[in-house]
């Protein structure tokens, strides 16, 4: 037997037990200012206070310092789309017409894998940059999109989720498949994925409009196959999308019925958005377990609307962050937390800054059903982890010095923080190579 690799982090470090809700529950999270992070094969060994641990590490264990920074788990992005990657800031349009004239001709070019393969290696690459550690992202209409994308994500050792896009109507020809062959495609990626070193298969009608009734009866039979596999499409994004979505399913009672007939919800299913529910839609997300990708850069990008997380308190529904690239506008849950700030202020609500850092991180993990693996530091858990750094630029140097309390450095995180502030990404407990500026 090989001995073990254990290594040691020093630093302030916060990891979430449970929602801190409006922030008032301090047992909704641990934080040691001066703590250590002990990490054995990948996983973590233990996380507490520098004090308490220093004392019990072997004399040839490593500790790295991190001065002036933060130790979080690495964020988690419950939506987007690799292949949009270079879609992002096409402006001008809403949603139906921005798919039009920039999303389909974009994903067009994943027929082609060796594009697939370049997108797909620059945009992990840009997720470790921004300290995003586990994504469920969209892929293309092509079986290969997926193989590039999966085959780029076990190479870096990341826990990812993918799928191929399910579109077999209500598109331009080039990007449409059939009912059969999208099963058989989903079907022989699944066998080959799910379940992959750190891999999952989320199986992904682009969103009802553009599948026939049939194919979504195919998904909702794909996924009772596979129950553990994931589900992930868009719900209830942009008004003239209701309306056609209606159009086409008369007999639903809306347009989350329409995926709920076919048994689309459950736990692990997510779906983008979730702006136009209503509360009989908003409790039945949250009976069947299914839950809600909250994407705010993308929802103000594409003029969409303000999601209503009061509303979806209430009913009990659960979400997480998404970046929704490349109608989002940034591959940062930083960003991201930011605008979900002000998409709660806009209403007269509160998202506070331990929630915003909870919901990147456990939140995620936990919609995902991945929080016995990722998204805290309980021992036993994979130490994908991230390094905030608190002096990344001189104002948010300035106004952190400024902070006296673990709320105010975290609203100065999310309101002056992006990629500059993730000082270092580490996956399985290995620092991931310094991200260069191409
Ligand atoms: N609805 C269906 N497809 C898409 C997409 O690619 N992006 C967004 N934001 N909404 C969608
Ligand atoms: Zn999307």
């Amino acid at each position: 037997m090989s001995k073990p690799t254990v290594s040691a982090h020093r630093g302030a470090i916060l990891h979430f037990l449970r929602d801190p809700g409006d922030g008032t529950d301090a047992r909704a999270y641990e934080y040691w200012l001066d703590g250590l992070l002990l990490i054995e094969d990948g996983c973590v060994a233990a996380c507490g206070p520098a004090g308490d641990l220093l004392p019990t590490l072997g004399p040839d264990v490593t500790v790295t310092a991190h001065p002036d920074a933060l130790l979080l788990p690495g964020f988690v992005d419950t939506h987007l789309h690799y292949p949009q990657t270079d879609v992002i800031a096409s402006s001008g349009r809403q949603l139906l017409d921005w798919l039009n004239d920039y999303v389909f001709p974009a994903e067009r070019r994943f027929a082609d894998a060796a594009h697939a393969a370049e997108v797909a290696e620059f945009f992990l690459d840009e997720l470790l940059r921004n300290g995003t550690t586990t994504a469920l992202v969209f892929g293309t209409v092509h079986k290969a999109s997926v193989d590039v994308f999966f085959e780029a994500a076990r190479a870096r050792r990341l826990r990812m989720i993918a799928g191929k896009v399910l579109m077999d109507r209500h598109c331009p020809d080039f990007l449409r498949d059939t009912c059969e062959s999208g099963e058989r495609d989903s079907r022989a990626l699944i066998e080959r994925w799910h379940g992959s070193d750190r891999l999952h298969y989320a199986i992904t009608p682009r969103f009802a409009p553009t599948s026939t009734p049939e194919q979504l009866a195919s998904a909702g039979r794909l996924a009772r196959e596979f129950p553990d596999v994931f589900i992930h499409s868009h719900v209830a994004e942009n008004r003239d999308e209701i309306t056609w979505a209606r159009e086409l399913f008369p007999d639903a009672r809306s347009y989350l019925d329409v995926y709920d007939r076919v048994g689309l919800l459950r736990d692990r299913a997510i779906y983008a958005h979730c702006i136009y529910l209503d509360d009989a839609d908003r409790r039945r997300m949250a009976a069947s377990g299914a839950a809600a990708a909250f994407s705010p850069t993308s929802n103000f990008f594409l003029g969409s609307g303000l999601f209503d997380l009061a509303a979806t308190d209430a009913c009990g529904m659960r979400y997480g962050l998404a970046s929704d690239v490349g109608g989002g506008t940034s591959f940062s849950l930083l960003r991201t937390m930011d605008e979900a700030y002000k998409v709660a202020q806009l209403q007269g609500q509160r998202l506070s800054a331990l929630r915003a850092f909870y919901l990147a991180t456990l939140g995620g993990a936990k919609i995902l059903g991945l929080d016995h693996r990722i998204g805290s530091f309980q021992p036993g858990h994979e130490a994908d982890f991230i390094v905030l750094d608190l002096a990344a630029t001189p104002l948010l140097e300035r106004r952190c010095r400024l902070a006296s309390t673990l709320p105010e450095t975290l609203m100065a995180l999310l309101t002056l923080g992006d990629d500059r502030a993730i000082r270092q990404t580490f996956i399985l407990g290995r620092a991931m190579k310094p991200c260069s500026p191409r």
